[in-house]
This record gives C-alpha cells, structure tokens and sequence, in this order.
C-alpha cells in the first residue's frame, strides 16, 4: 500500500489502514519483535504477491439495486458471524502487546468473528475458552512429542473449541532472515546489538518486564520452550515439531478430535481433493503468510481452482495477504467462504492492545460494509465470479 499523501503516524487516531497501524507499530516496539511480526522467509516475495495478487482482479459494481439493508454475515464451519472475516491464529502475542490474545479474544467477541489460537499462545486454551464465547479454533502443531499432541487435544474438547486447525505447511522452518539478523528469540533476549532498542522503546520494555511474566501456557508442561528457556522460532519448530506428519497422522488426530477440523495450508488441488475426500471440514489455502515456502504461490492467486475443484464439497478460506475490506469481497466473489488474516490485526495489537484491534477491525468492517453497498449487494452470497474481471 503506497501513501497518497504524506504524513508520519504517531497515535492511533492517526491510523486509517493497515498500512498506519504497521508504521505505528515499527515506532513502538523494539525491531526484533517488528520484524518478526513483518518479516517473512528468504526474499519475501511471496508475502509481497499475497497482497499485491488482489490488484490483479478488479471489481464489477451493479447499481440501483436498493443497497438500504446490507448484511455481511457469514457461516463458517457451523458458526454464523457478523462478518465473513476471521482471526488468523497467530503465536506470542503478549510479547506484541502486553494484552496479547487477550485484547484479541475481545475485539473477536465485540464483532462475533472467528477467531484462532496458536498452539505457541501466550494465553492458554482454558483461559481463552473459559472468558470468550465466540466461535474459536485451536491451531495445532503437530510435535514430536506425542504426549503434548494428545494434551493439546484433550485440553480443547475440555474447553470447548468449536474447531482445531493443524497447520500443515510448517514441517520445517522455513527461512526468516530478518529474525536471523535481529537475533529475535522467544522470550526475546537482549544482545548488545539489540539493547538499544529495548531500551529506547520504554513502555515496551517495562510492560515486558513488570507485568505477568512471559510464558507458553499450551506447551509449559511439556517443553522447556514452553517456560523460559529463550529459543528461536526456527529452532523451536525444527527441533520439537514431527516433520513426519502425514495424511494418516492427519487423520489420526480429525478422529481423535471428533469435532470441526480444518487443514491449514493448503495450496494444491490434489491435496484439496485428498483433503474433500478425508472429509475435513474446511481448508485455509494460505502460505502462512509468505513466512515458509517463498516462491510458493498467493493464496488468491490459487484460490480459483481450488474453489472450481472442491468448493461444493467443504468450506474454502483464504488466509494471507489481506489488507482492505475490497480484498475480502475479491476472494469472497471467487468462491471463498471466509477471509482469514494474521497481520491485519497484529500491527494494531502492537500498536495499540485492544484499542488497537479494535480500531483496526471496526475500519475492515466498515470497508466491508460499504463496499457490499458501493458493489450493489446486500448479502455476502450475492458476490458472485461475474463481479469479477481480470486484468
Ligand atoms: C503467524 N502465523 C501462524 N500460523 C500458524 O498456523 N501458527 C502460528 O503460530 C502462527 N504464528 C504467526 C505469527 C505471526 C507473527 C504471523 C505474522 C503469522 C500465520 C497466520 O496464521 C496467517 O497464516 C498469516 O498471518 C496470514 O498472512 P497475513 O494475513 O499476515 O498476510
Ligand atoms: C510463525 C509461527 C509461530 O509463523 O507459526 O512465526
């Protein structure tokens, strides 16, 4: 997103787009943790094409069609929401904001979206299903440790999440180079290059330091990543995570589950096929946000084919890439029956906590409204492939 007229952000009030809460973001954390959140695998460009793929494809309004009464409800895996957007689950948010998933679980509950926790979250599954009544996923990685899976499952039928989602792109690491050079690690540790900029991002460092101690409540009785032991993210998922995971093991854990199941990472559509043919009930065609495979392709890019090979057989969610309301009515106009994003509402949380997401979702809100209107429809069904032209 390129700036049309120039000025610097300082305070939320400043922020009118994703783009602002990103720079608002960058002024208030220390660059390790900017850059995590912002950086993704080797040259980035995937994560670039995610975005930039919606520029590809242009609306088609119809007029006079009486826009008086719009409704952008959704039914995703059983749940109807308020908006057909959802919450990507993301890791480590209370390193982000000091609020962290909680400021997320909130804003979610506000405008009834979906909304997903990491199995690396900062608050743990029974905080998060005791407080919030909104439909909410669990996302699962799959360890090695086979007594961790099994904890992971059990603790979210206990809580009870409406659906898990076992992240099938990130077998590996893939190769974050901004984290390489900023040394970020969870709990961050201060290098001496890094120093400077804990210490001049004070209201960062001492919510960090004074408030709740930092933890990964999902994982703490299993691993040692799980409490203090400072790791990297690339190391974390190449050492505790089973890069073995396959179709069966899939299956293993959607029978163990017994509940909603969604894939999540899904880009082929063989796989799309295999995973209609398991019965899953919803994939999310993502790349993680350009943080794993770069060089694979956009979700929306992909999304098409994926919808024309099995949209009448399950549920189709594109995640990544998402910065304006127009880019959800684009993939929801292509056959995807929810929009999911990460960094839409993690520059804000870091921004700003709950005032952040919440500011960054009722603007997604608004320009899904009022593009529903400007495009001439009133139900989120209404958008249609016709309304759609390719460059
Ligand atoms: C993520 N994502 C992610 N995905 C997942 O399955 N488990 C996780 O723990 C995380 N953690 C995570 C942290 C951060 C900082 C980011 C930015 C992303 C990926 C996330 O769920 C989603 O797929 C992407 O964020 C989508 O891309 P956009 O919306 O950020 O462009
Ligand atoms: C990431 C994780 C944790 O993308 O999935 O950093």
């Amino acid at each position: 997103m390129s700036k049309k007229f120039p000025y610097a952000v300082r305070r939320l009030d400043d922020c009118q787009n994703v783009a602002d809460f990103r720079e608002l973001a960058q002024r208030r954390l220390p660059y390790p943790v900017f850059h995590y959140i912002d950086g993704a695998a080797d040259d980035e460009s995937t994560k670039d094409r995610n975005t930039a793929a919606f520029e590809d494809v242009d609306l088609v309004p119809d007029v006079l069609v009486g826009a008086d009464n719009i409704d952008p409800s959704a039914t995703i895996m059983g749940r109807t929401t308020s908006l057909p957007l959802m919450l990507s689950p993301t890791a480590l948010q209370r390193l982000f904001h000091w609020q962290g998933e909680r400021a997320t679980a909130a804003v979610a509950e506000k405008f009834n979206l979906w909304f997903g926790i990491s199995s690396l979250s900062s608050v743990s599954i029974e905080e998060v299903g005791a407080n919030y009544a909104g439909p909410k996923m669990l996302q699962y990685y799959y360890h090695k440790d086979r007594g961790l899976n099994a904890a992971l499952v059990e603790r979210a039928k206990a809580a009870k999440f409406d659906a898990i989602t076992l992240t099938v792109d990130t077998v590996v690491s893939g190769n974050r180079e901004r984290c390489k050079r900023t040394g970020f690690q969870t709990p961050p540790k201060i290098t001496p290059a890094s120093f400077l900029s804990y210490a001049t991002h004070p209201a960062w460092a001492l919510n960090f330091l004074f408030r709740e101690k930092f933890d990964l409540p999902n994982l703490s009785t299993h691993v040692a990543a799980g409490s203090n032991a400072s790791i990297s993210i690339q190391d974390y998922f190449n050492s505790m995570l089973d890069p073995g995971l396959n179709w069966q093991a899939a299956e293993h854990l959607r029978d163990q589950w017994g509940g909603k199941f969604c894939l999540k990472g899904v880009m082929s559509v063989g796989d799309a096929r295999r995973a209609a043919d398991m019965g899953v009930d919803a994939i999310m065609v993502s790349n993680h946000g350009g943080r794993q495979l770069d060089g694979s392709r956009a979700p929306f890019d992909q999304l098409d084919e994926i919808v024309q090979a099995v949209g009448d057989r399950m549920e189709v969610i594109l995640d990544g890439g998402v910065r304006r309301g127009s880019h959800v009515l684009k993939a929801l106009a292509t056959g995807a029956k929810g929009v999911s994003g990460g960094r839409l509402y993690l520059y804000a949380l870091a921004a700003a906590g709950q005032p952040g997401v919440d500011r960054a979702v009722g603007l997604l809100d608004a320009e899904i409204r009022r593009g529903m209107q400007l495009m001439g429809v009133n139900r989120v069904d209404q958008l249609t492939p016709d309304k759609l032209r390719r460059r």
